[in-house]
């Protein structure tokens, strides 16, 4: 018998519903197949320019500094902290789930005196908590917070806790992976210091990119570094060369991604940015509705649910990874499980980027609503549904989730 790596692999075609990636729209994966440039090619530098002046659009920005690091989220992360903060500096991170502790981790590690506000997973960040830590501290160099929680499918307002960051001169390190592209982030207008995403969730890009964008006062911070970033692949002062005119080899760029987020931007642009947010309300508000009306509790508060990320509890009684099996192999769905504290307690049902429509929502519901009799959880058959597209009909767009 011949190993199966001789054997062509076809993947079979998965309808990505889980906290990204996303499934991405096939012009995407087109724009893969292109034919490969050099990293610095002329007509590679001018993909660059077309993804950076997206991603300033995306990001509300005129930030030069605006550029997509060869990583996926983690390594943005590495980036903030690693460019920002120097051995010694002080930190606070405000902690409310997963991610929050990852970014605690990561300023630790770059040798920041980390201190912590916390907040039970499923709320947002407590920005009174905030205000008392700041007080606390002669100097503090950075607040890290987590817009959007994918791991509790709550988000956080940001604009009072950077308002608090400023008074007390720190900067303000946003994480925007799975809030970018479906929830209003506007750097300049809230004065972001330092924002970074992912490409594989609501831009509609398979992972690998990482996109950044810092604003004056962090480059400044940073040009006044004592000590030489620890990082050699992510020092943006480096990066910054390349991603400038100078273009300056600092790595192989991932060629063929770029062609990817370049597409999925493209088509951004085309859909409109206040669209593509309306629609992942919308969506989401459909699929919430269905949940509900099967009777299965949503972990977040109603106003600081995420739109890409519903994180719903597994009904007592109810095995959470047998639902989620038969899911994957009848239907060809995927959902994700709970993180940490919450393994085994929640699934979180992504509707992100091009995922984001009503025909997931249907059909996760409807497969939904199949397999949990089989699991002892009795529904009314078509109940789900039927809140879903009610749902749909009577929505009406609310507004920035900053006003709510
Ligand atoms: C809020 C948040 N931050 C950071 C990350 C890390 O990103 P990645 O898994 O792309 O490295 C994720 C991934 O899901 C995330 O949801």
């Amino acid at each position: 018998m011949s190993p199966s790596y001789l054997d062509e692999f076809q993947p079979p075609t998965r309808l990505l519903m889980g906290p990204g990636p996303t499934s991405v729209h096939p012009r995407v994966l087109q724009a893969m197949t292109a034919p490969l440039l050099g990293h610095l090619d002329p007509q590679f530098f001018r993909v660059m320019d077309d993804v950076c002046e997206m991603l300033r659009q995306v990001y509300h920005t005129s930030n030069f500094m605006t550029l997509p690091l060869s990583s996926t989220g983690t390594g943005a992360m590495e980036a903030a902290c690693a460019n920002v903060l120097e051995p010694g500096d002080t930190a606070i991170i405000c902690r409310n789930g997963f991610f929050g502790d990852r970014l605690a981790d990561i300023a630790g590690r770059c040798g920041a005196d980390t201190f912590f506000v916390d907040s039970p997973w499923g709320k947002p960040a407590d920005v009174e908590a905030l205000a008392d830590e700041l007080k606390k501290h002669r100097q503090v160099k950075m607040v890290g917070m987590v817009h959007a929680e994918t791991s509790t499918g709550s988000l956080t307002p940001l604009t009072e806790a950077i308002e608090l960051a400023h008074q007390h001169d720190a900067l303000m390190v946003v994480d925007a992976v799975t809030s970018l592209g479906s929830h209003d982030v506007r750097m300049d207008d809230w004065d972001i210091d330092v924002c970074y995403s992912a490409s594989q969730k609501c831009l509609g890009a398979p992972p690998g990119l990482a996109p950044i964008s810092l604003g004056q006062r962090a480059m400044e911070v940073i040009n006044r570094r004592k000590t030489p970033v620890q990082s050699f692949y992510f020092n943006l002062k480096d990066l910054e060369a390349y991603w400038s005119d100078t273009r300056a080899y600092h790595h192989t760029s991932p060629i063929s991604m770029t062609y990817a987020l370049r597409e999925a931007l493209r088509m951004m642009m085309e859909e409109g940015i206040e669209e593509r947010l309306n629609r992942h309300a919308r969506t989401s508000a459909a699929l919430r509705a269905g949940l509900e009306a099967l009777g299965l509790k949503l972990l977040a508060d109603p106003q600081y649910r995420l739109n890409p990320l519903t994180a719903a509890l597994v009904p007592e009684g109810v095995e959470d990874a047998a639902v989620r099996k038969q899911l994957l192999d009848d239907y060809n769905i995927e959902i994700g499980g709970g993180l940490g504290e919450l393994q085994g307690k929640v699934w979180r049902i992504g509707l992100m980027g091009d995922g984001a429509k009503e025909s997931n929502v249907f059909a996760f519901l409807s497969a939904l609503e199949m397999i949990l009799p089989g699991q002892g959880y009795e529904v009314a058959y078509g109940s789900g549904l039927a809140a879903a597209q009610r749902a749909l009909a009577s929505f009406s767009p609310a507004g920035s989730n900053e006003e709510a």
